[in-house]
C-alpha cells in the first residue's frame, strides 16, 4: 500500500486536451474517486497512472517513487474495469489465482491467499463453479477479488458497478466501501454516477472537460462548490441553477432573474457588490420551502411541474419564468400538489451558493 500524487498529468490525443493539468494527492488508505461526466477524460487519467497511456506531460508517483519510466507491470498497481472480463473456461479459484499463480508464487501461499480474499468478498461458496454460473453482482466480487489479491501498492477502478441493477450496485457500493476498510488499499475510483461517488469517497475530485475542478472532502464539495458545473453536478437531485443581474434598487441590492426578483440581505450584499454584475445562483433541494399561504416579501412565484415520490423525501420540481427548480420537500408537503399549482417558493439563504456569471467562478 502506498499514496499516490499526481502532478500536472497532461494528455492530448491528436489536438485535443483530454486531460489538463490534473493534479492531486491521495494519501496512503484513503478512497478517491474522481467524478466526471461522459468524455471529461477519467478512464484516461487513470490509464495514465496505471502506465497504459503515456502522458505528454507531469508525473505519476505510488508512495513517492517516481513511476514515469517504468511499465505498467513494474508500478504494481491492480486495475479493474467496467466489463470484469474473467476467464470463462476456469473456475472461480482459477480465476482468482491467476495473478499468484502467473507471479510464481508457492502453492501454499496461493491456496491461503484464494482462501482468505474469497471470505473477504464472501465467495466462498462459488470457487468450484464457472463465472458463467454466477450472477452479475457475484461475478464483480470474483473480478475485485482476482485484482486485489496479490495485494498491489494501489487499486484503480474504472465504473465497475455500472453492468449492474439498481439494488445490487446499492449492495456492491457497501461491500466496496467495507473491502477498502479492511484491506486499507489506496483505491481510486472513477465514475459518471455522482450518488454513487459522494457515497464512497473519503476525497472527491469533480473533472470537466479534462480539468480536475474540486478535490476535496465530499461534503466540503457539497457545502462550498467551486463554480458553476461542480453545483450544478453534485448532490441527489443537484443544485438548480438560475442566471440573475445583480441591481441596486432604492439603496437594496436585487438580483432579477427570469420570473423572480430577489432582495439580498447585508452580508451577501457586501460580497457581490462591485463585483460583478451578473450571478448564477445555485439552490439548493433542501434549501427550499414551497409556501402556500402567508407569503413573505421575497417569496417567489413557482409553478409546480411534477413531483417524485422517494417515500422519505418528495423531490418537487418547479418552473420559476423559463427557469426551474427542484426542491426536497417532506412527504407531508407533497400531498394534495397537482401539476400546474401556483406555489410561493422560499429560498434559504444559507444554503445558496453565488457565481460569477461570466467565468462560473464561486463568490460567496
Ligand atoms: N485512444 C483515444 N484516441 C482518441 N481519443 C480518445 C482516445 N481515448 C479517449 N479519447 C477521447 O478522450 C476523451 C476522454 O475520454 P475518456 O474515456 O477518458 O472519458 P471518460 O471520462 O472516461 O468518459 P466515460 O464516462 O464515458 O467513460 C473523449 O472525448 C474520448 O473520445
Ligand atoms: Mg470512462
Amino acid at each position: 500500500m502506498a499514496s499516490v500524487r499526481v502532478e500536472a498529468l497532461t494528455k492530448r490525443f491528436g489536438d485535443r486536451q483530454v486531460v489538463n493539468k490534473v493534479s492531486f494527492q491521495v494519501a496512503d488508505g484513503a478512497f478517491a474517486v474522481m467524478l466526471g461526466p461522459s468524455g471529461s477524460g477519467k478512464t484516461t487519467l487513470l490509464r495514465c497512472i496505471a502506465g497504459l497511456e503515456l502522458p505528454d506531460s507531469g508525473s505519476v508517483y505510488i508512495g513517492d517513487v517516481l513511476m514515469d519510466e517504468l511499465s505498467p507491470r513494474e508500478r504494481d498497481l491492480s486495475m479493474v474495469f467496467q466489463n470484469y472480463s474473467l476467464f470463462p473456461h476456469m473456475s472461480v479459484k482459477a480465476n482468482l489465482a491467476f495473478p499468484l499463480v502467473v507471479r510464481h508464487r508457492p502453492r501454499g501461499e496461493v491456496e491461503e491467499r484464494v482462501r482468505r480474499t474469497a471470505e473477504l468478498l464472501r465467495i466462498e461458496q462459488h470457487l468450484d463453479k464457472r463465472p458463467n454460473q454466477l450472477s452479475g453482482g457475484e461475478q464483480q466480487r470474483v473480478s475485485l477479488g482476482r485484482a486485489i489479491i496479490r495485494e498491489p501498492r494501489a487499486f484503480l477502478m474504472d465504473e465497475p458497478l455500472s453492468g449492474l441493477d439498481a439494488p445490487l450496485k446499492l449492495q456492491m457500493r457497501a461491500e466496496l466501501k467495507r473491502v477498502q476498510r479492511e484491506t486499507k488499499l489506496t483505491t481510486i475510483y472513477v465514475t459518471h454516477d455522482q450518488v454513487e461517488g459522494m457515497g464512497l469517497a473519503s476525497v472527491l475530485g469533480v473533472m470537466n472537460e479534462g480539468e480536475l475542478i474540486q478535490y476535496d472532502a465530499p461534503a466540503e464539495v457539497y457545502a462550498r462548490p467551486r463554480n458553476a458545473f461542480v453545483a450544478g453536478f453534485v448532490g441527489n437531485p443537484p443544485a438548480s441553477l438560475l442566471e440573475a443581474e445583480v441591481r441596486e434598487e432604492n439603496g437594496n441590492l436585487e438580483l432579477r432573474g427570469d420570473g423572480f426578483t430577489y432582495r439580498v440581505g447585508e452580508d451577501l450584499a457586501r460580497a457581490l457588490k462591485g463585483n460583478t454584475d451578473r450571478v448564477i445562483i445555485g439552490v439548493k433541494p433542501e434549501g427550499v420551502k414551497l409556501v402556500r399561504a402567508q407569503r413573505a416579501p421575497n417569496d417567489i412565484d413557482g409553478v409546480l411541474d411534477y413531483t417524485e415520490d422517494f417515500g422519505s423525501t418528495v423531490i418537487a420540481h418547479l418552473r420559476i419564468g423559463q427557469g426551474s427548480i427542484s426542491a426536497s420537500i417532506p412527504p407531508q408537503e407533497g400531498i394534495g400538489l397537482e401539476a400546474g399549482a401556483r406555489v410561493g417558493v422560499r429560498w434559504d439563504a444559507e444554503k445558496l451558493s453565488f457565481f460569477d456569471a461570466r467565468s462560473s467562478e464561486r463568490i460567496v
